[in-house]
């Protein structure tokens, strides 16, 4: 078993939807859910947290947009890798900051 978290300050993600970092980082989906969200950075901060935390889980580095959080109609969060669930992931945050805490099985 492998785990991997990673905090980000939310500030830094305080960016338009159409801005060039947006569309590299995030997938389609993403954006979507983040930015029908009253404060779209605190969800886009958790997004990221989420994909660094796979990075230091696997060991491996991909592109940040095959590595993707999908919530379901509870609002738990599954993080997807090639299209592929992966892992126990939980999110959380605080108006400064957000986390991610990733197992990989
Ligand atoms: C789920 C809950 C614990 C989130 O806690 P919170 O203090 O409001 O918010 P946090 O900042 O700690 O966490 C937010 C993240 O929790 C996650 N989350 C939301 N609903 C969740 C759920 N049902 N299970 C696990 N994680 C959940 C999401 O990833 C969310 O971030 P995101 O919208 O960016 O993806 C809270 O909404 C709650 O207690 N709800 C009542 C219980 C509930 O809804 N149960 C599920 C219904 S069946």
């Amino acid at each position: 078993m492998k785990v991997g978290v990673d905090l980000e300050q939310i500030k830094r993600f305080k960016l338009p939807k159409t801005s060039s970092l947006i569309k590299k980082i995030f997938s389609t989906k993403e954006i979507d859910y983040c930015f029908a969200k009253q404060k779209p950075e605190q969800h886009l901060a958790a997004r990221f947290a989420a994909k660094e935390a796979f990075f230091k889980a696997s060991g491996k580095k991909t592109s940040y947009k095959k590595v993707e959080v999908r919530n379901n109609k509870q609002g738990k969060p599954f993080l997807f890798v090639n299209g592929k669930k992966t892992g126990l992931l939980s999110l959380s945050h605080s108006s400064t900051h957000a986390v991610a805490f990733l197992v990989l099985q």
